[in-house]
């Protein structure tokens, strides 16, 4: 299982699959699903054996820290190991940045996935775009 840094060319696919789990299956608003931060951000993707994007996830620098965000696999294809390969294609590009940390704000039915991938909570949880969620943190090394 591989992922990759996505292109410019390949936001068209990355942003119709957010669309489908963020929006679609999970409810949240069109409008903030894609937000400024897209511009700026390291995407990454992962594709099936057709060469469709199942998917992907973005990092941003805030604070001089790695954060992670909008990891979304395609209903069909998880549990596949697409999810963890973004993941570690995410981490590989921090390093490159000569990052030390990442944090993510992980939904809860997910937290299993980012302690399988080596994350542990910090704090409590609390709501945004109307989903639980848990601040994780993992060091780089
Ligand atoms: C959460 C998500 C990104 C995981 O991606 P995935 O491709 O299904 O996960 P993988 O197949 O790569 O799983 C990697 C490992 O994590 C485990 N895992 C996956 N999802 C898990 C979960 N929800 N809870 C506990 N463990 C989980 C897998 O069993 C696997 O373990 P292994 O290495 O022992 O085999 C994906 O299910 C998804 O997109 N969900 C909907 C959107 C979402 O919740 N995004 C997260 C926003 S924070």
């Amino acid at each position: 299982m591989s992922a990759r840094r996505a292109t410019a060319a390949d936001w068209p696919q990355v942003a119709a699959l957010r669309t489908r789990v963020f929006v679609e299956e999970q409810g949240v608003p069109a409008e903030i699903e894609q937000d400024a931060h897209d511009a700026t951000a390291v995407h990454a993707l992962a594709e099936d054996d057709a060469g469709r994007v199942v998917a992907t996830g973005r990092l941003l620098v805030r604070d001089g820290r790695a954060v992670i965000g909008r990891m979304a696999v395609d209903a069909a294809a998880r549990g596949r190991g697409y999810g963890a390969a973004v993941l570690a294609e995410l981490h590989r590009q921090a390093v490159a940045l000569g990052l030390t940390e990442v944090e993510l704000h992980a939904q809860l039915p997910a937290r299993g996935f980012y302690e399988r991938a080596g994350y542990t909570a910090v704090g409590g949880v609390y709501e945004e775009a109307g989903i639980a969620h848990v601040t994780m943190r993992r060091p780089l090394v």
